[in-house]
């Protein structure tokens, strides 16, 4: 389960109900069978009712490469998909694979997952009320949003760098740093292309409304990764978020991040944050936002309008 920078890593059972097991059923690893046989046919049809919505909306606003790999691992075949089937066909193009695990993992678990090729996913699925927001990733959060991407091999080197760099990470005081890249790449990057920005973070490509918000509303700003800029923003967690970075290739975050971080460890806790909607000098703007859904409340002072989260 990919929800490593929520910091708070309980290990609190998921999807308590059908799918929920004993703590005994995992070991260090924390990987436990997916039990594709036991999802109800209402469970089922949640994922079918997701997937109609974003492969609906995604053409023109995901990225190509986000795109092709949906199409890659045909993930639309009627239902949660079974990861064994998923995995035939993720190996063959990039040598990942999707395990299923019960909770929250710890960050060295997680870290560990990555730097071996593996993405750990959660197996529950959302109930039919919660469609449009739900506070842990679940299933089609982790397998939809995070997977079509590990079909690029760019994209799925990052990751497997990510990992390592996590792991080497854990002897410095460096994990909500390390975080914050994780979650304005992997889950909340953009790409320019020449024909506009497009998603490719998973927190958005999975979210019927944040697709539409994180390209098209005046609200949040829109500026180019930096990496020791990235490192240095907060980022809100139960919002839409109110600043985007936006990569100019997959290689260029491979670059950026394939090296070790040491040094920029070593500089970072003598100096300040940003707050998640601050510019500072040196930042190159797409869009200067006007913040004006993050001050009228956000989510919890818009809801009954069109542009509560998903
Ligand atoms: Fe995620």
């Amino acid at each position: 389960m990919s929800d490593h920078p929520a910091t708070s890593q309980t290990l609190t059972p998921r999807g308590a109900g059908i799918l929920a097991e004993p703590e005994a059923e995992f070991g260090p690893d924390f990987v436990v069978p997916q039990h594709w046989d036991r999802y109800s046919p209402e469970e089922h049809a949640v994922w079918d009712r997701l997937y109609r919505r974003q492969a609906e909306l995604l053409p023109g606003r995901a990225a190509p490469e986000f795109l092709a790999g949906l199409a890659a691992l045909n993930l639309n075949r009627g239902g949660i998909p079974d990861f064994e089937a998923i995995n035939r066909d993720l190996q063959a193009l990039t040598g990942w694979s999707v395990v299923a695990v019960p909770c929250l993992v710890p960050d060295a678990i997680f870290f560990e997952h990555l730097a071996n090729r593996r993405f750990p996913a959660g197996r529950f699925i959302r109930k039919p009320q919660e469609l449009d927001y739900i506070e842990e990733p679940d299933v089609f959060h982790d397998v939809f949003g995070h997977v079509p991407m590990l079909t690029n091999p760019v994209f799925a080197d990052y990751m497997e760098a990510y990992g390592k760099g996590g792991l080497r990470s854990l002897g410095f005081d460096a994990l909500p740093n390390l975080a914050r890249l994780y979650w304005y790449t992997v889950e909340f990057g953009l790409i320019n292309r020449p024909e506009g920005l497009r998603i490719y973070g998973a927190g958005i490509a999975s979210s019927h409304a944040e697709s539409i918000f994180a390209l098209e509303n005046s609200s949040p700003n829109r500026m180019h990764f930096q990496l020791e800029r990235v490192m240095r923003t907060r980022y809100r967690i139960d919002d839409f978020q109110q600043n985007y970075f936006v990569i100019d290739s997959f290689e260029e975050l491979f670059d950026a991040t394939y090296q070790d971080f040491a040094a920029l460890y070593a500089r970072l806790p003598g100096l300040a944050t940003f707050a998640p909607e601050q510019i500072v000098p040196g930042d190159r703007l797409y869009q200067h936002g006007d913040q004006a859904y993050a001050n009228s409340g956000g989510r919890f002072g818009n809801e009954g309008k069109s542009t509560s989260p998903v």
